[in-house]
């Protein structure tokens, strides 16, 4: 397959990585992951803009404008055929002889390759069991940093106990998925955590934001406890490889169950509509 160096589209087998890249080492670097649809990188401006406000708080470099990544991504994905599936960014500090001190504003080192896949609709209609377990992750997690162990001890965790993904909260509020936002419905209201440095604040939750608006919901974004997450008629994670992702048991530090409800489906088949 064809994978992305810099600027250059190439066969995998030739990329090579030196082993004082900084995202080797320090996980110093960001990333993003695109839907593709119908053979089409959907909501691609708004994720390159996210990179790009990424790169900024890191004091990376980008190498190319937005409309040029844009372009690579593009033919990348049209070369490896992909009609259904995903496109993958990411960039580093690049190479450095070791040292946790960085140079501001050096030139990033990017990579992406993209890959085809089958959104899990089966999930999406049965929906998924959710462990729910403490945020061990650091402050800063609006940076959508490379820099995943959190994440992945959390998912591990959540796997080992049957579940499909871990909800994480911090001293009793709820924060959001290990690779996904998190939302609940209580007596017809909509809320998720706001948009602060202890979320990533997803793609597709804005999307959802926007439909539910659109529908005449409003949405409440303050953070909300382990209690009303207990407590709640509905819950729904969201992402780009889950898109809505309904939830309906939760286990780990609190026990609940929840009905796959008429805002997540009628919010299911909004995002159907606008992506397809
Ligand atoms: N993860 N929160 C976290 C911690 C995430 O890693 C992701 C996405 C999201 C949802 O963001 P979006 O709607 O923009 O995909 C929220 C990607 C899919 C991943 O790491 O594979």
């Amino acid at each position: 397959s064809y994978v992305l160096l810099n600027n250059q589209i190439t066969e995998r087998k030739n990329v090579k990585i030196d082993i004082e890249d900084r995202g080797y080492n320090f996980g110093d670097g960001i990333y993003e992951v695109m839907p593709i649809y119908n053979k089409q990188v959907f909501t691609m401006e708004e994720h390159l803009q996210r990179f790009e406000e990424c790169a900024a708080k890191l004091e990376i470099k980008m190498p190319f404008d937005k409309a040029t990544i844009a372009n690579l991504l593009n033919e990348l994905k049209t070369k490896n055929e992909i009609t259904e599936g995903i496109v993958y960014i990411q960039m580093t500090r690049g190479v450095s002889p070791r040292a946790h001190l960085y140079e501001r504003n050096v030139e990033g080192l990017i990579t992406a390759f993209s890959r085809q896949m089958v959104f899990p609709k089966e999930q999406q209609q049965k929906g998924i069991r959710v462990y729910v377990t403490e945020d061990i992750r650091w402050l800063r997690c609006d940076i959508k940093t490379i820099n995943l162990l959190g994440n992945t001890m959390v998912k591990r965790e959540a796997t080992d106990n049957d579940c499909k993904e871990a909800v994480m909260h911090r001293n009793g509020t709820v924060t959001e998925g290990s690779s996904s936002n998190l939302f609940i419905v209580k007596n017809g209201t909509i809320h998720t955590h706001p948009a602060t440095n202890l979320i990533l604040n997803g793609i597709t939750r804005q999307t959802v934001i926007k439909l539910a608006e659109q529908n005449g919901y409003n949405i409440v974004e303050e953070a909300f406890s382990l209690e009303q997450l207990k407590n709640a008629d509905e819950a729904f994670i969201t992402s780009t490889t889950q898109e809505i992702t309904p939830i309906i048991q939760a286990i780990g530090e609190i026990n609940g169950t929840y009905s796959i409800g008429k805002l997540t489906k009628m919010l299911q088949n909004e995002f159907t509509q606008y992506v397809k």
